[in-house]
C-alpha cells in the first residue's frame, strides 16, 4: 500500500463575475492520479498557476476536491472519522514558501516549535523544552535561539524553524510548497541538504512543490510535471526527464538553459 494515493482528483474554482451569466468554473486540477511511497520524495514541477498549491492543499486535507479521492495509509481523508482525522493532522505536515508569514511574529522560536507538541503530546514543561532544543539542534540552530523572535532570524533560519515545527510530531509526509524558493542559492542548498538528511533519518516522505528544476532534481526520487491542471508525466530519472520530447518539458529545458548555460552540469 502506498503512503499516499491521489485518485482521479478534479477541482475547479468558481470565479464569480459581475454578470451572472458570465460565471465560469476555472479548472485548477484535471483528473490527477499518482502515489507517494514511504520514504520517497515526489517533486511536483510546474510554472506559476499550474495548480501545484491547489494540489498541495487537496492533499493536506484543506481543500476538498469536487471529484476524486485522497487515500493516506488507505484512509480516505475527506471521509474519515474523528480519530483518523486527528491521526492525519499529526502525520501530514506542511512548510510554505514565506517563512515570515507562516509564524506569529509575537511568538518566540520556542513557542513556535512547541505549539504542535502542546496540542498533541503530554509532556512536562522540562521535557518539552528538551525536545525543542533537540529539534533546534537538528536543524542546525541552538539553545541560544529559544527566546528569539521571528524578526531576529534570517529567512533561511526561520525556514529551519518552520521545518523543526513540521517534524516535531514525527510526521510521515511533509508537503513543501516552494519552501526553498525565496532564499538565496547557498541557503537553498543548505536547506535541501537538511531536508535530505531528515528524510533519511526519519524515513520521511515529501511532496516537494516547486517551479525550480534544479531544486526539484536535487531532492526528488520521482518528478511529476504539472501544466494547466494536468499531470502530464511522471519521470523517474533525470535522463527520462531530459530526453522527454513533451513540448512542456522541452520548453522548461529551453528556458533554464537559455538563462543559465552553466546549469547544463545538473543534467549530468
Ligand atoms: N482561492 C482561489 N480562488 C479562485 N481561483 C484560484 C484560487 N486559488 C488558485 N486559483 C486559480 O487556480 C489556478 C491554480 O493555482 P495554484 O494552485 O495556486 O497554482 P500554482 O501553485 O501552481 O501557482 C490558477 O489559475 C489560480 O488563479
Ligand atoms: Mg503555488
Amino acid at each position: 500500500m502506498s503512503l499516499l494515493q491521489v485518485n482521479r482528483v478534479n477541482h475547479s474554482y468558481n470565479s464569480k463575475r459581475f454578470f451572472k451569466w458570465k460565471d465560469q468554473m476555472n479548472k485548477a486540477l484535471s483528473d490527477i492520479s499518482f502515489s507517494i511511497e514511504e520514504g520517497k520524495c515526489v517533486g511536483l514541477l510546474g510554472t506559476s498557476g499550474a495548480g501545484k498549491s491547489t494540489l498541495g492543499k487537496v492533499i493536506l486535507g484543506i481543500q476538498r476536491p469536487q471529484q476524486g479521492q485522497i487515500l493516506f495509509q488507505g484512509h480516505d481523508i475527506y471521509n474519515a472519522d474523528k480519530r483518523t482525522r486527528q491521526m492525519l493532522r499529526r502525520d501530514l505536515q506542511v512548510v510554505f514558501q514565506d517563512s515570515y508569514s507562516a509564524v506569529n511574529p509575537r511568538m518566540t522560536a520556542e513557542r513556535i516549535i512547541s505549539e504542535p507538541l502542546e496540542n498533541y503530546e503530554k509532556l512536562t514543561v522540562g521535557e518539552r523544552r528538551k525536545t525543542v532544543i533537540s529539534l533546534l539542534e537538528r536543524v542546525d540552530l541552538s539553545e541560544k535561539d529559544l527566546k528569539k523572535y521571528p524578526h531576529q532570524f534570517s529567512g533561511g533560519q526561520l525556514q529551519r524553524i518552520n521545518i523543526a515545527r513540521a517534524i516535531s510530531l514525527k510526521p510521515k509526509l511533509i508537503v513543501l510548497d516552494e519552501s526553498v524558493s525565496s532564499v538565496d542559492m547557498v541557503t537553498q542548498s543548505l536547506i535541501l541538504d537538511l531536508l535530505k538528511g531528515l528524510k533519511e533519518d526519519f524515513g520521511l516522505s515529501y511532496l516537494f512543490i516547486t517551479h525550480d528544476i534544479k531544486a526539484a532534481f536535487s531532492i526528488s526520487d520521482t518528478i511529476g510535471v504539472l501544466e494547466k491542471g494536468e499531470l502530464i508525466q511522471m519521470y523517474d530519472s533525470k535522463d527520462q526527464f531530459f530526453s522527454s520530447k513533451h513540448p512542456v518539458v522541452m520548453q522548461m529545458k529551453d528556458s533554464i538553459l537559455a538563462e543559465h548555460p552553466r546549469f547544463r552540469s545538473i543534467f549530468n
